[in-house]
């Protein structure tokens, strides 16, 4: 296919040296410190005081598709994507039908190709329809048009340390990695719903202890010790899981973990006033543990940002708290989290960004080696042009009505958020110019918008 070149005049490289950076079919043709002469049919983007950094991968998105296209869709939930900055994406495997076979993975994988707006990779379930109990087809997935990498059952944690092991064991055949959602079931009741603590207790909510998390994400790392494969903690949210990821990756443990932007920021006080906005699973948690999150991960011992989007049609979110669905929005507010906490406050650099948000993401998943397909990669000459232009000086009020996903399950609405997406590129096509969504002539029919 051949593209429109792009020329990106003056961009600061990860926060560093200026540089333009011209794409041309697909790939960063030119970085040069000095002008560089573009073909004369190039889009000029001038980025003067912008950022560039790597398109942002995000490890851990619900897109609803099959099953509940009333709260999302592949394709509006790729455009959600590219107007946070995202270039590639995973999709949850909690739809309707599970994603727990070759076919139902290269069905979304074939969605995401039609909207052509972001790379939607599929999770697969690592258990036949989440129930816990037997398989999936992993290797079948594996070897699928989709070639699956990630396997999860989130939503649910994998319980059965017998499947567990398993699990592990099967997907290190092919290099594959089982991304758990750490929660000891029988630690709290089925009816839990926020975190467990003094403000659950006078709130009269039932919870999850921090334990809960904790006991499972020490016996995976055992288990990932014990059979040589890989284990991912998707959203990570206790001090005591940090002491535990900690000491597992002392001992070279394969172990990678992510934590979603809202246990960066949000606390379990929110909770106060019953609002089911800021349900979410695992629960936004108190204090001490957000600043263990913010330390591990400036230090490198959580890996990666992970949104958890998890979009809800109205009538399954607005209910009284214990009956409302568990989840929250997060792909086009991620970047304004990140760089409000982490980056504001110097404890991260740009580059820093482009590895949690980028770089070892797109190394997790499996995206990073694909050639020209690749995601995570460096800014340089014969990359692939999966790119992503931030302004990191601009102040935005949240407006949940402004957004590309069909759900409005936003718990940023009317926060002020440092550092906006200002263009996207996929393999060199401007996803997003200006802030705003680019009709996608190529794949897709119609407009995004
Ligand atoms: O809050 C959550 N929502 N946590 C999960 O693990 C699943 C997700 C969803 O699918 O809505």
């Amino acid at each position: 296919m051949t593209h429109q070149p792009v020329i990106v005049r003056g961009a600061s490289l990860l926060g560093e040296q200026t540089a333009d950076v011209l794409l041309v079919d697909g790939v960063v043709a030119e970085v040069g410190t000095a002008r560089v002469d573009a073909p004369s049919d190039a889009r000029v983007v001038e980025a003067d005081g912008l950022v560039l950094l790597p398109g942002l991968v995000d490890l851990h998105t619900h897109l609803r598709e099959p099953g509940r296209e009333d709260a999302e869709t592949v394709r509006t939930g790729s455009a959600a994507a590219a107007r946070g900055g995202y270039t590639a994406v995973l999709a949850m495997a909690n739809t309707s039908p599970v994603t727990d076979t070759a076919e139902a993975a290269e069905r979304v994988h074939a969605l995401g190709r039609a909207a052509g707006i972001v790379d939607v990779q599929p999770v697969g379930a690592v258990t036949k329809g989440l129930r816990g109990e037997e398989l999936a087809e992993l290797g079948l997935m594996a070897r699928s048009r989709a070639g699956v990498r990630v396997f999860s059952d989130d939503g649910k944690c994998v319980a059965d340390a017998r499947v567990m092991r398993r699990a592990l064991e099967y997907v290190k055949a092919f290099g594959g990695v089982v991304s758990q959602h750490a929660q000891e079931p029988t630690l709290a009741g089925a009816t839990a719903c926020c975190h467990e603590g003094e403000l659950s207790g006078r709130l009269g909510l039932p919870g999850w202890p921090g334990v809960a998390e904790e006991v499972i994400v020490a016996r995976d790392v055992m288990l990932a010790r014990h059979t040589g494969s890989r284990v991912h903690v998707a959203h990570a949210s206790t001090a005591g899981t940090v002491e535990v990821l900690r000491w597992a990756k002392s001992l070279g443990i394969q172990v990678t973990a992510e934590v979603t932007p809202h246990h960066l920021l949000l606390t379990t006080d929110l909770l106060g006033g019953y609002d089911p906005t800021f349900k979410v699973n695992p629960p936004l948690r108190p204090a001490e543990d957000v600043e263990a999150l913010r330390d591990a991960l400036a230090d490198g011992t959580i890996d990666a940002v992970a949104t958890d989007h998890a979009p809800h049609a109205r009538h399954d979110k607005e209910h009284a708290f214990v009956d409302a669905a568990f989840g929250m929005l997060g792909l086009e507010t991620a970047l304004g989290v990140v760089a409000s906490v982490m980056v504001s406050s110097g404890r991260m650099g740009w580059g820093d960004v482009a590895r949690v948000m980028s770089t070892r993401p797109a190394e997790i998943a499996g995206l990073a080696g694909r050639g020209d397909q690749g995601h995570g990669r460096p800014v340089a000459v014969g990359e692939p042009a999966n790119l992503t232009l931030v302004d990191p000086a601009a102040s935005v009020v949240v407006d949940r009505d402004d957004s590309a996903s069909l759900s409005r399950n936003n718990p940023w609405h009317g926060r002020t958020l440092t550092a906006a997406v200002r263009a996207t590129f996929l393999r060199g096509t401007p996803t997003v110019l200006d802030g705003q969504l680019v009709e996608i002539g190529a794949t897709t029919e119609g407009s995004l918008t």
